[in-house]
């Protein structure tokens, strides 16, 4: 059994070790939150030691860390994972900073276990599907790779205000997807950004809440995101793959599948699945049985290098905006 550690019991953090206590070849051996009371809750729920500081961690028997705290804090935790030669698997992004990130990268590059960054949505069942109906040349050859992500509602203002913005916190995610759909580096960036669901808090923060991103590989093939912090009717998802053989769509997941027909109207369909625990519960499932794999001697799905990338494209974007025209990935 793999013996994996949690460090950070909040929101995703709850959800992981749920996951990783019910995973067939893995153990949850303990966490630790700087919220004392968080900690126990979770160690309390699965009978697990709660321990004293993130040392007590590193220098326990476990064999695997998993970061799910603050962005600010991944750095460090990566490395001390690394140091205590433990496998990481890091919630994105890996940092804020992408200086910080590449001096990570190359501080760990001796690291003999796994690190992978949480890049969930490579694991979803359905865009694993469109993505394989691409690569097993039923779709021709790939031309656009159209990515749709909305927030059911915008975050607290706190949060807001600590998320380094918008391309590295939310956009970091469809990024990374982008890349991992077009099989192919990108090399240019155009983004665009504005403050409509909240131009005051956006203006306080240089931050936007709606915002598309166009993203081209050097054979052409290109990769359109389109964001906002807040769809009214829910959590948006659905990635669509277009070539000159066909067309895949991984779409929404509703709460049920039944539609309903009356007069005026058709086809009336239960709401999207709230938010990203429940919308992306099958991803965070697979995320975890590919890191055990890879703690096993498999292969990682998303490495560190993969996050000091996305964070790269996400750079790109607010430098897009700032400076009004596309940017080369290779100047940043
Ligand atoms: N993959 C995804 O879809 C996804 C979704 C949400 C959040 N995230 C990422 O996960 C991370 C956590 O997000 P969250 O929404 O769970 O945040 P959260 O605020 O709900 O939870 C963070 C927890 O970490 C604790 N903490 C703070 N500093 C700590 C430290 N130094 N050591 C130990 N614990 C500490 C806090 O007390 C809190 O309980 C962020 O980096 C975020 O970007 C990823």
């Amino acid at each position: 059994m793999t013996r994996i550690a949690l460090l950070g019991c909040g929101r995703i953090g709850r959800m992981h070790a749920d996951i990783i206590a019910a995973h067939p070849r893995a153990t949850l051996a303990g966490v630790y939150d700087t919220h004392a009371p968080s900690a126990q809750e979770v160690a309390d729920k699965h009978g697990v030691t709660n321990f004293a500081s993130p040392e007590a961690v590193f220098a326990s028997e476990a064999d695997a860390v998993l970061v799910a705290t603050p962005t600010t804090t991944h750095v460090d935790f990566i490395k001390a994972g690394v140091a205590a030669n433990m496998a990481v698997l890091c919630e994105k992004p890996v940092d804020l900073d992408l200086a910080n990130a590449r001096a990570c990268a190359e501080a760990v590059a001796g690291a003999t276990r796994p690190i992978m960054i949480g890049f969930c949505r490579r694991f979803d069942p359905g865009h694993r599907a469109a993505r394989a109906a691409h690569r097993d040349g039923r779709l021709g050859d790939l031309h656009q790779v159209i990515i749709t992500s909305r927030d059911p509602g915008m975050a607290p203002d706190a949060y807001i205000e600590t998320s380094g913005g918008i391309f590295r916190d939310m956009t970091i995610h469809d990024l990374d997807l982008a890349r991992f759909m077009l099989d192919e580096e990108v090399t240019h960036v155009t983004a665009t950004g504005a403050r409509l669901v909240d131009p005051a808090l956006m203006q306080r923060c240089d931050d936007y809440d709606t915002v598309t991103v166009v993203l081209t590989t050097a054979s052409g093939k290109q990769a359109v995101i389109t964001n906002s912090r807040a769809a009214c009717y829910g959590y948006d998802q659905r990635v669509e793959l277009f070539g000159s053989g066909g067309m895949a769509l991984s779409d929404n997941h509703r709460t049920h599948a039944a539609q309903v027909w009356g007069e005026g109207y058709t086809g009336q369909a239960a709401p999207l699945q709230h938010f990203f625990i429940e919308r992306y519960r099958d991803a965070f499932n697979a995320e975890i049985d590919n890191f055990v794999d890879a703690i096993e001697g498999g292969t990682p799905e998303v490495t560190l290098n993969d996050g000091v990338k996305a964070l790269a494209l996400a750079e790109a974007c607010f430098r897009s905006i700032a400076e009004g025209r596309t940017i080369a990935v290779k100047d940043v």
